[in-house]
């Protein structure tokens, strides 16, 4: 039962809703000032999405108790029932009683040991990032950030485990997923209709399936592989010695790119955003990727110096099992691409956020300028 310590509970239903519909239209035209607007109607604020009603914790008290306690506040419900369907069972999607034998399974995988590996990766990724801007060019940074987090989620998982063709039609799936699952998840209902969008998103789901079955079933008959997230996950033993099965693999791969990659660079999208307005803090963070890089890419031994970067990065970024393989890379390639390029803002453009899996710029023009 929910309640407040501090002031009666106010609970209450949204003013607004239409017959069948509810507040869908509400919801679907403008989600973020719908659910902005929730907090004046109460505490714990009842909304209709169609056929489905839905409690939203506007009441920060509430939410802290809703996100402390995975026993009470279980990842079930039609919502999380379409995730899994779609994405599979792993640590980010799974029930409470799943979640304690893939939290230990997963742990390995982001010991700090192996994040060293995959910051060589990500090292590489970002060089190349960096050698294709241009002076002058004008870079949706949103997109730009995307492109480099989903190349970097691929190639840590895999390594050279994949060829290239494989690994763009993995980055192309990974591409569908957040732009298609948004709506699938609040609108579960609407899955099964023959629109464009779901036709795609069936298309690229049924397409990753092929390639990480492939990608698994070739890992487990090699002895030996790369040090990638892949042989972690592999080498996992439970409480029971026994390790993760094909599908319960190919569930963790997908959620872990899931919940790694538009993260991530919704995270470095921002902190670009808030660099270009704030010209001090820029031009700390510029000094400081001067005097430890002088232009080169950040490698893994240079993260202790980059205090600055690392605390610009803690500002857009909240703590999960990935916290550090997100700090690791947003530093890496926040300081390396600023020891040789300048991100200005384009006079007029408008920054908006867009509602996705997680608060992300909907565009953000931004001018590459070069700096040596
Ligand atoms: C700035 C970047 C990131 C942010 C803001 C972020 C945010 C979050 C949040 C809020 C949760 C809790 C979700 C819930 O309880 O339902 C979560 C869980 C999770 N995240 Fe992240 N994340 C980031 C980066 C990453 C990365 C890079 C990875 C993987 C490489 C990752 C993997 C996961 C996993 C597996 C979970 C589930 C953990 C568990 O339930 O034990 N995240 N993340």
């Amino acid at each position: 039962m929910l309640a407040l310590d501090s002031a009666p509970l106010r609970s209450a239903r949204a003013p607004g809703s239409w017959p069948l519909a509810g507040h869908l239209f509400r919801f679907g035209r403008d989600p973020l000032r719908f659910l902005g607007s929730l907090p004046a109607h109460g505490d714990l604020v009842e909304i209709r999405l169609a056929v489905q009603d839905v409690h939203v914790l506007c009441h920060p008290d509430l939410a802290r108790r809703a996100l402390a306690d995975g026993r009470t506040f279980d990842r079930t419900g039609p919502v999380y029932d379409r995730i899994r369907a779609d994405m599979g069972n792993g640590l980010a999607t799974c029930a409470h009683t799943d979640h304690r034998r893939q939290r230990l399974l997963m742990q390995p995988a982001f010991r700090r040991d192996r994040l060293s590996h995959y910051a060589a990766v990500m090292q590489e990724e970002i060089a190349a990032l960096a050698d294709r801007w241009r002076p002058g060019q004008v870079i949706d940074v949103v997109e730009a950030m995307f492109a480099l987090t989903t190349s970097i989620a691929v190639r840590t998982l895999f390594s050279s485990r994949v060829d290239e063709s494989t690994a763009a039609g993995l980055r192309h799936c990974l591409d569908v997923f957040p732009r298609g699952s948004y709506t699938r998840v609040l609108l579960p209902f609407t899955t099964a209709l023959p629109t464009p969008a779901n036709r795609r998103f069936a298309r690229a789901l049924a397409q990753w399936r092929i390639y990480v079955g492939r990608v698994v079933a070739d890992g487990r008959r090699r002895q030996s592989g790369p040090q990638d997230l892949l042989s972690s996950l592999l080498d996992a033993r439970d409480d029971e010695q026994s390790g993760m099965n094909e599908q319960e693999l190919a569930d963790q791969i997908a959620v872990l790119v899931l919940a790694g990659a538009e993260t991530t660079s919704a995270a470095l999208a921002w902190s670009w955003h808030l660099l270009g307005a704030h010209p001090p803090a820029e031009e700390e963070l510029l000094a400081e990727a001067d005097a430890v890089l002088g232009g080169a890419v950040a490698t893994w031994q240079d993260l202790p110096r980059l205090e600055h970067t690392d605390r610009v990065v803690r500002e857009a970024a909240t703590q999960c099992i990935g916290e550090s393989f997100a700090l690791t890379e947003a530093s890496l390639a926040l300081a390396s691409l600023a020891s040789r390029w300048r991100l200005r803002p384009v006079p007029g453009a408008v920054v908006r956020p867009a509602a996705r899996s997680v608060l992300c710029p909907r565009t953000l023009p931004m001018r590459v300028v070069g700096r040596h």
